[in-house]
């Protein structure tokens, strides 16, 4: 699945996000290395920043099929990731991740050029 295909896998599933505060829909589709795909949106709530993205659902919804990091090989997603989600595309150790920028063109990166030096737990 190229990472157009992917991403537009996402835009199919934003439709059922839930954002009523917002209205901004997000979805992120997770290709595992074995080739299953798991789809997330973001799901709102009243208190604001209990709200979560649309990458962190379809991780978790993988990660709820048993899926572990190394496992994934492969992200899109509807727009560009907020720095949280890059933390968590890092921690899955994802090998590609795409979305669709706002001129319509997809970006394609691997996780570790979201995120420059990213964070460890000390050894
Ligand atoms: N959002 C995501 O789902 N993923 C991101 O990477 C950025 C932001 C959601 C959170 C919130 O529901 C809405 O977009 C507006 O910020």
């Amino acid at each position: 699945m190229t990472g157009e295909e992917l991403v537009a896998r996402a835009e199919a599933a934003a439709a059922a996000a839930y954002a009523p505060y917002s209205r901004y829909l997000v979805g992120a589709s997770v290709l595992t290395t074995d080739g299953r795909v798991f789809d997330g949106v973001n799901v709102e709530n009243a208190a604001y920043p209990l709200g979560i993205c649309a990458e962190k659902t379809a991780i978790g919804a993988a990660a709820t099929a048993g899926v572990r990091p190394a496992e994934i090989a492969a992200v899109g997603i509807t727009a560009s990731p907020c720095g949280g989600c890059r933390q968590w595309l890092y921690e899955w150790q994802v090998a590609r991740v795409s979305f669709r920028r706002a001129d319509g063109t997809i970006a394609e990166y691997a996780p570790a050029e979201l995120l420059p030096d990213s964070w460890d737990l000390p050894a």
